[in-house]
């Protein structure tokens, strides 16, 4: 019998185990942002597990339908509000609504983001302006509003804002989400700093690649042209939802005290690696399978 074969990481414990201990939270709150589907519910239900409240905001009511009602199956309250977060008029109603519901949030999770894959010849002016104003903007409006009711009442308070990896490394076919999630790694240092002495830790989390049912069409296709997945990933899996809810749970906990200004990345080291030999490039058009530019095609999404 040869030596075993290659087993990859192994595969984290189940859904509803926790590394922390029970009522971590208790007697907080944790605002959401795009904290319905996905991987902000993912880190929600990890808080509600812990003893915190929820405030689930985002545009969809429906989305704050389902997250709702995930939340409250972790056993936790939870509260909904409507938020666009380009507009810092919307965001201090949220946050007036958080506060009548359980008391200023203790937490913010910065998750929701705008994106889709598209090359960077093809983005309208107004396609690279809403990413940006979600993903960058939007950030820092609500961080802002969230620190300064802070600063106000010298409470002390945690911010995460949720990143990705090709802030670091740039992003083909995501030069408009690249961009603006560099900015939103660049706040977690700048305002680590500005708003340490006041009690307010600030970090960063970046999930590697968590498939998970509320995925958008175009990311999903774009996954789905790429068979075998987990096998793509030097963990030889790719991520459960909750094992980015962990790391926030963390990172937000009073085991984490001193650690602020931080990026952690939960992505299996999938963002680091190299091979010996350079693989072929193939052009972003390509990869999506799409035909040539056309400087006068019918869109953005020509
Ligand atoms: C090209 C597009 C487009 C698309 C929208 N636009 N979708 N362009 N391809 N697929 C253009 C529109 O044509 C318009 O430009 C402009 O963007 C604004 O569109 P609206 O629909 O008016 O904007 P709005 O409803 O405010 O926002 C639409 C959205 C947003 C940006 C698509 O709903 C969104 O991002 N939803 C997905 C959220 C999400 O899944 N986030 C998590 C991403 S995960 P014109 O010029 O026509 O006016 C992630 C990690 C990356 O970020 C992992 C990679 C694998």
């Amino acid at each position: 019998m040869g030596p075993p074969g290659p087993m990859g990481l192994p595969t984290p414990p189940p859904l509803g185990a926790s590394a922390l201990p029970t009522g971590t939270f208790d007697g907080q709150s944790v605002l959401v942002t795009g904290g319905g589907t996905g991987l902000g519910l993912a880190i929600a239900v990890e808080f509600a597990r812990l003893g915190a409240s929820l405030v689930l905001a985002s545009r969809s009511p429906e989305h704050l339908a389902a997250g709702a009602e995930a939340v409250q199956a972790a056993g936790a309250q939870v509260a909904t509000v409507g938020c666009d977060i380009r507009n810092p008029e919307a965001i201090a109603t949220a946050f007036d609504a958080a506060t009548e519901a359980f008391g200023m949030p203790s937490v913010l999770i910065n998750n929701a983001a705008a994106n889709f894959p598209s090359p960077a010849e093809d983005l309208s002016p107004n396609a690279w302006r809403t990413v940006v104003d979600i993903t960058l903007n939007g950030t820092f409006l609500c961080s802002r509003e969230f620190a300064r009711r802070h600063l106000s009442a010298g409470t002390p308070a945690s911010i995460l804002n949720v990143a990705a990896s090709y802030a670091w490394t740039g992003g083909p076919g995501f030069a408009h989400s690249a961009a603006a999630k560099a900015g939103v790694v660049n706040l977690v240092e700048t305002l680590a700093v500005e708003w340490g002495p006041a009690g307010i830790r600030v970090n960063g989390l970046v999930p590697g690649l968590m498939p998970h049912g509320d995925m958008t069409t175009d990311i999903r296709e774009s996954l789905d042209r790429t068979p075998d997945l987990g096998s793509r990933q030097p963990a030889l899996r790719v991520g459960e939802p909750h094992e980015l809810g962990w790391a926030a749970t963390f990172l937000a906990s009073p085991y984490a005290r001193f650690v602020s200004g931080h990026t952690m990345v939960v992505d299996g080291a999938n963002w680091q690696r190299r091979t010996l030999t350079s693989p072929p490039v193939i052009p972003v058009r390509e990869q999506m399978g799409r035909g040539p530019f056309d400087p006068g095609g019918s869109g953005p999404r020509n």
